[in-house]
């Protein structure tokens, strides 16, 4: 069986939210399960550095990404776990990548564009202000992680297609130039997947801070539910369950049964208080377990790093000798006398 390569990274700036849950790390881990696959999970600590220049919250971010991943039950025997800073050949394939990337191609990137596009609003202001090459030339990164392992599959959220896009433009390029070295992978969206909303009703998003964190303590878990925005409609009012963040982010952690019954109560009239307390209570159940874990890790930080270490060491054993082979490629070797 020719098992496909999933790869996806996470930059390791904040601590995971409800939304990045339900997005992103639940339906990795539990493809982490499936032995049709081989996942490529890595913490993207050197992407961290285009966003966050505070040493201690990139550190702090990759341990608690690390330990959620592996409190939630991160396969690790079939997915490859591991911190992109300790394959020191994706850096190196950066370089040989940035030097067949256009630089128009890199001129088009989104991230990139925004920034300009805020720049250009502000009167008498370069529009390049605050962007650095790192932020410029971000895709090359992006594709060297993916292209490093030939992945055929990379799920992220819709605002990283045009990245998976590029990625293929770099890795035909090279191709092209070099001889065939490169899969040319594909983004995978998963329509299934649920965008949380956050506190305010907007999607749940670090950037908006209106996020709950997927492990806070019961007592804050409880408290920002109960923060979560409403309309005013008194208890015993029939109430609409589409549009409602209450019932959104209950749907995202129910089964179709429970969310019939729920849908039932919305036409009953519940009490705003009583659905809170009803989704503190439905949410917490599930994180319960995961969460005790994720503490316990937390105060054991040496499996962590012993988890990482070992996943290194499987992602090294295929991107060493691939180095070599693209050293060779290009035409980086000893000489041959
Ligand atoms: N840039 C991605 C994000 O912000 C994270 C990331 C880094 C990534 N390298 C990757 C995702 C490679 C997929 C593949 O979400």
């Amino acid at each position: 069986m020719n098992k496909k390569t999933v790869l996806t990274g996470i930059t390791t700036t904040g601590t995971p939210h409800l939304g990045n849950y339900v997005g992103a790390i639940r339906p990795a881990i539990a493809a982490s399960k499936n032995a049709e696959l081989t996942p490529f999970y890595f913490l993207a600590d050197y992407h961290a550095l285009i966003k966050c220049q505070q040493p201690e919250l990139v550190k702090q971010s990759s341990l608690e990404i690390a330990a959620t991943w592996l409190a939630l039950g991160l396969d690790t025997s079939n997915a490859v776990f591991y911190r992109q800073s300790d394959v020191p050949e994706i850096m190196e394939l950066t370089w040989m990548l940035t030097c067949v990337t256009a630089k128009g191609l890199m001129n088009r990137s989104h991230a990139y564009k925004a920034v300009v596009a805020e720049n250009e609003q502000a009167k008498d202001q370069d529009p390049d202000k605050g962007i650095t090459m790192g932020l410029f030339s971000y895709p090359v990164l992006m594709a060297a992680d993916i292209l490093m392992f030939n992945a055929h599959q990379v799920p992220v959220g819709k605002d990283q297609i045009q990245h998976i896009e590029m990625a293929r433009d770099i890795a035909s390029r090279f191709n092209h130039i070099y001889g065939e070295h490169f899969t040319l992978p594909k983004a995978i969206i998963d329509d299934n997947s649920a965008t949380l909303l956050g506190l305010d009703g907007r999607k749940m998003s670090k950037s908006y801070n209106n996020t709950i964190p997927l492990f806070a303590p019961e007592k804050k878990l409880k408290k920002l539910i109960n923060k979560i925005k409403t309309n005013s409609l008194e208890p015993g009012e029939p109430k609409e369950p589409d549009n409602c963040t209450l019932f959104s982010t209950y749907k995202a952690f129910a089964s179709t049964s429970e969310v019939e019954n729920v849908r039932k109560l919305y036409a009953e009239g519940i009490a705003w208080g009583e659905m809170k307390k009803l989704l503190f209570e439905h949410i917490n159940e599930q994180v319960a377990p995961a969460r005790e874990r994720y503490d316990t890790l937390l105060k054991a930080p040496k499996h962590i790093e012993e988890e990482l270490l070992e996943g290194a060491k499987k992602a090294r054993a295929i991107s060493k000798p691939f180095i070599k082979e693209l050293r060779k490629a290009v035409g980086i070797s000893t000489i041959s006398i």
